[in-house]
């Protein structure tokens, strides 16, 4: 299969695609994801072959109009609907309990609940609209590798498994949205994202569970994808945590002669005299582009193999900085420059 590159003029052809039983990638405000239609199953199994997907990890229903999402939830509560109202379009995925039967066990991995997103992306919003049904959205990347975050990331990972790619640029936030479980009496974050607990807290004026993604790996998370090995790069990444000195990493490269990535803020890398066998990309200057950037910079190491370790700007884990150091403590598979 030949996968086509396809333009902001070119929907109706993805949305043909999609009610075919094709996959299509599809741009949104965090990273790029794959479609096919919700409603037909064998179109949700081939998206978990291509992306090389364990068969129990429940997918993202991705929605144009919250009508859509009441086709198959009874009740959508207070709570849900502020939230809805507040933050739809965007980054913030909500867990519903789902009617009997309506998905099929592919989209939701045998749980009586799904997971919806309404992304900010009027070219995704116009392909849902134009397909008619709900697309199934995980993110597009072979499975256990960074998410992607540009057309090219999702051709580098799935060039002849899929029919085509909507290539609207790179995305904006850069991480998955936050998945919020609205299925339960107190919601819960199951994975951090852009829209943070405090968001979420200000708009339905109660608690929010924020702890049950940071379970050690002999637990088992709610969200089923929150288990498997993520975001590695082919390198070893190593944080260094915001009271390690950049200095003392310089130094470390200095004296281990071999090419060494390096991620960090423009401030860290211009203050300092890099020894020549460091490769360095920026991270920008705050979170916000610490998180746009960092599943790009970590792909783009995977271009240069003679690169075996990659040392990454830690950060304190408050505000989006919270979701960046979920992703890049399981790139590192928690390794930390003070343990070199
Ligand atoms: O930003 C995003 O959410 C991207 C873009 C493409 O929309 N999509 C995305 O999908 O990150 P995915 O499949 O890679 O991540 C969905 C997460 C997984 O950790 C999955 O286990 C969890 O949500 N999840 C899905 N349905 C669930 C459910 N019913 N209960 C608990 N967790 C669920
Ligand atoms: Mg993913």
């Amino acid at each position: 299969m030949k996968t086509l590159i396809l333009k902001k003029d070119q929907i109706e052809q993805a949305a043909n695609f999609i009610k075919k039983g094709e996959l299509v990638s599809f741009p949104t405000e965090t990273v790029y994801g794959l479609g096919a239609d919700a409603t037909n199953e064998t179109a949700v199994k081939k998206v978990y072959a291509a992306k090389g997907r364990p068969s129990d990890n429940p997918l993202i229903v991705t929605v144009s109009s919250v009508e859509m999402v009441k086709k198959y939830v009874d009740h959508i509560n207070d709570d849900a609907q502020k939230l809805i109202k507040a933050f739809w379009p965007g980054s913030l995925t909500m867990i519903f309990k789902l009617r009997p039967n309506v998905l099929s066990k592919a989209v939701t991995g045998g749980l009586n609940t799904a997971a919806f997103r309404f992304p900010q992306n009027q070219l995704t919003l116009d392909l849902i609209t134009k397909a008619g049904v709900p697309i199934v959205g995980p993110s597009a990347n072979t499975s256990g590798k960074p998410s992607p975050t540009t057309a090219q990331h999702v051709y580098h990972d799935l060039n002849g498994k899929i029919a085509a790619i909507i290539d609207d640029g790179p995305t904006t936030v850069g991480v998955e949205s936050t998945v919020l479980d609205m299925s339960v009496k107190t919601p819960s974050i199951l994975r951090p994202g852009a829209v943070t607990k405090d968001d979420i807290e200000a708009v339905i004026h109660q608690n929010v569970i924020d702890e049950l993604h940071h379970v050690g790996t002999d637990q088992t998370p709610k969200a089923p994808g929150m288990k498997y090995k993520h975001y590695a790069p082919n390198a070893q990444v190593y944080i260094v945590d915001p009271e390690d000195s950049w200095l003392d990493v310089a130094k470390w490269i200095e004296n281990h002669p071999q090419p060494v990535g390096v991620m960090a803020f423009d401030n860290v890398i211009s203050s300092i005299d890099w020894p020549m066998n460091a490769q360095i990309v920026t991270l920008g200057s705050n979170s916000r582009t610490a998180s746009r950037d960092l599943f790009a910079d970590l792909r783009e190491f995977d271009n240069h193999p003679e690169i075996k370790i990659i040392f990454t700007q830690g950060l304190k884990p408050s505000g989006i900085a919270e979701a960046y150091m979920n992703r890049l403590n399981k790139s590192a598979g928690q390794m930390h420059f003070k343990q070199l």
